[in-house]
């Protein structure tokens, strides 16, 4: 009789292994386990121009940043996907980015842009540097809520990620040097 039972969760305990194994290996498969990769691709600056009088700047940017998928199975879903461009600091402008989906082993290009004035605060330091600079530190920050599905199970996050890059101002059309593509990290 002892013997039986014994012998019963013997069973037991070799079969719940197996399936908590195979589950643990399906979830495992079927998860995102690459990062989605954002990227600054290109940029344009055609204008920033300081008005000391007023400490205002001018500007003009326009991006193109790209959001790869990796990943083989899940399909990303992004809603409330906001672009902040700064300078030193301080926030230039915010862009909406209408919702969209990157599918599995895809990409998506998103063209963010900035236009307008901004009163600033800047240094004496830092306006002369302003004055001479032909190359402009900007640092875009990207708040956004994705969701995902692994099998039916849905899940949502919230993250925010930053883009350092240095964007030479274009006169006539023309930039002075080649954008570096750069790669955005977690804020
Ligand atoms: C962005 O991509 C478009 C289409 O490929 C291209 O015309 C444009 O020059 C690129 N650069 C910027 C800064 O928009
Ligand atoms: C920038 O400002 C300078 C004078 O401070 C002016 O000559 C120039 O036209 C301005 N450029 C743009 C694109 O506004
Ligand atoms: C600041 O001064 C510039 C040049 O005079 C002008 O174009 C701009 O509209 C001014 N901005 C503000 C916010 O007053
Ligand atoms: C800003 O740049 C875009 C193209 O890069 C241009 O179409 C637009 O007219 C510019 N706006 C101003 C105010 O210069
Ligand atoms: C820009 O976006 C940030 C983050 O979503 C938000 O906190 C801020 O209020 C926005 N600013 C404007 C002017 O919309
Ligand atoms: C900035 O430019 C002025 C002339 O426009 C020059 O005298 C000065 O040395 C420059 N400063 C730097 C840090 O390059």
């Amino acid at each position: 009789m002892l013997k039986k039972i014994c012998c019963c969760c013997c069973i037991l305990v070799v079969v719940l292994g197996a399936l908590s194994g195979t589950g643990w290996f399906v979830i495992r498969q079927f998860s995102p386990s690459k990062s989605v990769i954002y990227k600054v691709t290109d940029a344009s600056l055609t204008r920033f121009n300081l008005t000391a009088a007023n400490n205002t700047i001018q500007y003009n940017l326009s991006l193109n940043m790209t959001v790869e998928n990796p990943n083989k199975w899940n399909d990303f879903h992004y809603e409330n996907f906001e672009a902040v461009a700064s300078y030193k600091n301080q926030d230039l402008s915010n862009s909406s980015l209408a919702p969209f989906r990157v599918g599995h082993k895809n990409s998506f290009v998103l063209t963010p842009s900035f236009e307008g004035q901004r009163l600033v605060a800047l240094s004496n330091d830092e306006v002369s540097n302003f004055r001479n600079s032909t190359v402009f530190d900007i640092v875009l920050k990207l708040y956004f809520k994705y969701w995902t599905k692994i099998g039916a199970v849905k899940i949502n996050k919230e993250l925010q990620m930053a883009c350092y890059f240095e964007v030479p101002l274009s006169s006539g059309g023309k930039s002075a040097e080649k954008f570096d593509s750069t790669k955005c990290d977690k804020a």
